[in-house]
């Protein structure tokens, strides 16, 4: 029966980290997926989740079903958490949430509700490049996704005209799936001024943004600062949607927490729009799970918690920010050939270092150095202990 069904290539991100684990060098080192680590290259369980789980465990709670929509508690937080505590859509009653299956869900559960509702043949317009899972997650909701301009590998940074005049050629309603901060893999955001053009020509062309947020506060290591191209489309009127996870920022990876919030025009709309994500996320996945949500729900309402939890992402952006300053000094160092300037400049979880294939493939096999295709590389694998054998390696393969 499936005799005549292709083999499906492996998944660009996370066979790195069967390809890693199967590794046997001493030398080896894992930059591909995106999940931070400690200076000892371990995960790191953050101070606040343990001591949710704690409460969570003496509370004795039960494991009865969610709502379909999730764990109020957890998406009321999770909402004003994204779009600020004086957010007038939350205010006026204009947000629908929904829990969702960290990020991926929430993209899944917009992708099908737009497939649905949105006119027939609306197309999806992605970055270029983008995070390797977009498409795939589009395509499988029955949506055409193409391209917008976006990086510029001559500067190594953002190509605004480029994105522009993508974003006017583009039939007019598409949707538009924008990084709200940290964008994966470049590692380049526009600046808010940069936002404001963007904004200016969506709104000229009624283009529904669908912002993708993995690493609001682990950018910047501020929440709110993380948060305001969201927070600024809304404000200029803009309905939207938003994918957020808590995978990165809580650390709460492999426990699938995240939400999908979709803001309306008006409260009516909004309940019609809720109830039919409902039928959505009834058909996928029931009700979504619960203990991570809880962990979350924890953290997000409990005042202590939460100057806590701002701690710790300063923690982890700093040593990530530290560690960029770190490779560019040694490449410099070493005379490597190029300019290295944009691994500092870049910001979030990623580094897009500007090798080629050719060049991965080599850092791979003579160095045991695991990064994606792309030539990204996870700022969080880097530490004080691996950052010279990183450094001699990429500029081994530089010059050879
Ligand atoms: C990444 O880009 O490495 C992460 O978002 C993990 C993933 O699921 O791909």
């Amino acid at each position: 029966r499936f005799a005549e069904v292709p083999l499906a290539p492996p998944d660009a991100i996370l066979n790195l980290s069967t390809l890693y684990k199967a590794d046997t060098s001493a030398k080896k080192v894992d930059l591909g997926v995106g999940a931070y680590r400690d200076n000892d290259g371990k995960p790191w369980v953050l101070p606040v989740v343990r001591k949710a789980e704690t409460a969570i465990y003496e509370s004795q709670v039960e494991h009865e079903y969610l709502p379909i929509s999730g764990l109020k508690s957890f998406t009321d937080a999770a909402a004003t958490l994204i779009l600020g505590g004086d957010s007038v859509a939350i205010k006026e009653n204009r947000v629908t949430s929904f829990q969702s299956i960290s990020g991926t869900g929430a993209l899944c559960l917009g992708a099908n509700f737009l497939k649905h509702f949105l006119p027939q043949g609306t197309i999806v317009l992605l970055s270029n490049p983008t995070w390797a899972n977009h498409k795939n997650i589009f395509n499988t909701a029955g949506l055409e996704a193409h391209e917008y301009v976006y990086y510029n590998p001559a500067t190594l940074g953002l190509n605004l005209e480029g994105m522009l005049a993508s974003l006017r050629e583009a039939p007019n309603g598409s949707v538009v799936v924008l990084h709200a901060c940290a964008h994966n893999p470049t590692g380049v955001d526009p600046t808010q001024d940069q936002w404001k053009q963007i904004a200016d020509v969506m709104q000229t062309k009624n283009h529904f943004p669908f912002f993708d947020c993995a690493y609001q506060g682990f950018a910047s290591g501020d929440l709110d600062r993380d948060a305001f191209a969201i927070r600024y489309f809304i404000e200029r009127g803009f309905e939207c949607s938003v994918a957020q996870s808590f995978a990165k920022n809580l650390g709460l990876y492999g426990e699938r927490v995240g939400c999908y919030h979709v803001v309306s025009r008006t409260s009516e709309i909004t309940d019609k729009v809720r109830s039919q994500i409902a039928r959505v996320s009834r058909a996928i996945i029931s009700n979504p799970p619960l203990y991570g949500a809880r962990v979350a729900s924890q953290v997000l309402n409990d005042p202590q918690l939460l100057a806590e939890w701002k701690e710790s992402l300063r923690a982890m952006s700093g040593r990530i920010i530290e560690m960029r300053a770190q490779l560019r000094q040694r490449l410099v160092e070493l005379q490597t050939p190029g300019n290295w300037d944009h691994i500092v400049n870049q910001i979030g979880m990623f580094s897009f270092t500007g090798l080629k294939l050719a060049q991965v493939e080599a850092i791979k096999s003579k160095h045991h150095i695991y990064m994606t295709g792309n030539g990204r590389i996870s700022m969080a694998g880097l530490s004080t202990r691996n950052i010279d054998h990183v450094a001699q390696a990429i500029d081994d393969v530089v010059r050879n």
